[in-house]
């Protein structure tokens, strides 16, 4: 009997201790009301920052990007292409021809250091690895258009300026911000003083997926990116949008929507260690949905409330390491690896391993559980944000049904087993009445830059009357 007494015992505070993790995820588990709640809202935010009236104070900001439409399938040429803030910087040459898109690229680091640096330094840099690519494919003295995929919210007055609004995500230079992106890069050319190039757009990378899925597909007016940050554009009636003149025919806005929820309307939904990843980003107290959303935070909230279980006694024996200790070592791919669905667990303790996480078998269980309630919500929020921009675009133009395609290219997106299924439930349940597509761009950002700095250009070329 004393035997069975101890293993009420245990049996109990096993229970107990289900309980205590349960109330954690349950943290992360929205109702159907919950987001229908953050659909309305991002609806809401949506229209204050396409009004005039609004828009100063708008944390949704609906920047104007002076693309007025898809490419036609006439582009052709050679260009160069710039993929700067998502998770890779590259220099692209693209070249059109007869629909069909050929694609030459080279992969860059920028350090921390540049990142963080001085803005001269970064666009030094910049160019510095233009340079190497120009050398590496015996371009040198050619002088190609260039279309700059700059993956930043910036405020445009045409298509080849961009002031930076602020930095997001994991960049930080100094002397950027309010300052036109194009002239920064221009001049980084000038102190080189080594070769020209001809700046013709500056691209939202949302803009650029949107482009490339346009190019094959008409319906296709919306883009999403789901990877290091979160944003989308699509194509607004230009009498909606009243910063710009106008009420003819469309304009693409890049709705920087990764802002939303900055004044606090879903603050009922974040969590303690929502709170925690704010407040350790360079970026405290801004881009509040991204931050719950997109794969350069996911892994930061799971390793706050894995830090949060342990104290608990709950994980790992309660002792915190080092390595749990060190911010940004659940990358997206190693989220994306853990909740893969065939993986046994002892693989999940082995890339728990990899990290430097010793877990017990109960242990891998718990982390793979706690993957699974941050990703299921980003998705389900995002679901819950394209849901309002479907909605909106259907209501605008009358329809009883609104068949659309939405082009996405991101990380979290890609490699995340469950993500992009979740997000499409999502749309499909919040936004009954439109039927959407999701369509993956293949680099996105690279070719639509391309196609969209084909379509200035021969814009360009135009007599102007
Ligand atoms: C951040 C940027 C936005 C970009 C998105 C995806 O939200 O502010 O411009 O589109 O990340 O890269």
């Amino acid at each position: 009997t004393k035997g069975a007494a101890m293993v009420t015992a245990v049996a109990s505070r096993v229970q107990a201790q289900r309980k205590q993790i349960d109330k954690v995820l349950a943290l992360f588990h929205l109702t159907r009301e919950q987001l229908l709640g953050v659909r309305d809202k991002m609806r809401a935010e949506l229209e204050y920052g396409l009004k005039k009236k609004t828009h100063a104070l708008a944390t949704v900001k609906m920047l104007p990007t002076y693309v007025y439409g898809m490419p036609d399938g006439t582009e052709k040429g050679k260009f160069l292409a710039l993929d700067l803030g998502g998770t890779n910087f590259r220099v692209l040459l693209v070249k059109i021809r007869k629909r069909s898109v050929r694609m030459y690229n080279k992969i860059f680091a920028i350090p921390l250091e540049i990142m963080q640096g001085t803005g001269e330094e970064l666009f030094d840099h910049i160019v510095q690895c233009i340079a190497d690519f120009l050398d590496y494919m015996g371009l040198k003295g050619a002088q190609l258009p260039l279309g700059f995929t700059f993956s930043f919210p910036c405020r445009q007055t045409c298509i080849d300026k961009g002031t930076l609004v602020g930095w997001t995500k994991g960049f930080k230079a100094t002397d950027c911000e309010g300052e036109d992106v194009v002239d920064m890069l221009r001049e980084a050319i000038k102190r080189r003083n080594e070769f020209d190039l001809d700046i013709v757009a500056i691209v939202n990378d949302t803009v650029g997926t949107m482009m490339t899925c346009g190019y094959e597909d008409p319906r296709c007016e919306i883009g999403l990116i789901a990877g290091t940050g979160s944003n989308v554009c699509y194509m607004e009636e230009m009498r909606n949008i009243e910063l710009v003149d106008g009420d003819e025919g469309r304009m693409c806005v890049n709705t920087e929507w990764g802002g939303f929820g900055d004044n606090g309307c879903i603050d009922d939904i974040r969590t303690q260690y929502d709170k925690e990843v704010d407040e350790g980003s360079l970026n405290a107290g801004k881009q509040r949905y991204e931050k719950m959303t997109s794969g350069m935070y996911l892994g930061e909230i799971v390793r706050r409330i894995l830090i949060d279980l342990t104290r608990q006694g709950l994980l790992f024996r309660g002792q915190i390491s080092e390595r749990l200790r060190t911010r940004g070592i659940f990358e997206t791919k190693f989220l994306s690896q853990i909740e893969s669905d065939r993986l046994a667990l002892l693989q999940v303790r082995r890339i728990l391993q990899q990290l430097g996480l010793d877990s017990t078998c109960e242990d891998s269980i718990v982390v793979k559980e706690v993957c699974g309630a941050v990703s299921r919500r980003a998705a389900q929020m995002c679901g819950a944000g394209m849901a309002a921009i479907v909605e909106k675009r259907r209501e605008d133009q009358g329809l009883q049904h609104f068949k659309v395609t939405v082009g996405v290219d991101g990380t979290l997106y890609k490699l995340h087993p469950h993500f992009s299924r979740i997000l499409q439930e999502t749309v499909k349940d919040l936004a009954p009445q439109c039927d959407v597509t999701f369509m993956l761009s293949e680099d996105g950002s690279g070719k639509g830059a391309a196609l969209i700095t084909a379509v200035a250009k021969r814009l360009q070329q135009l007599p102007k009357d």
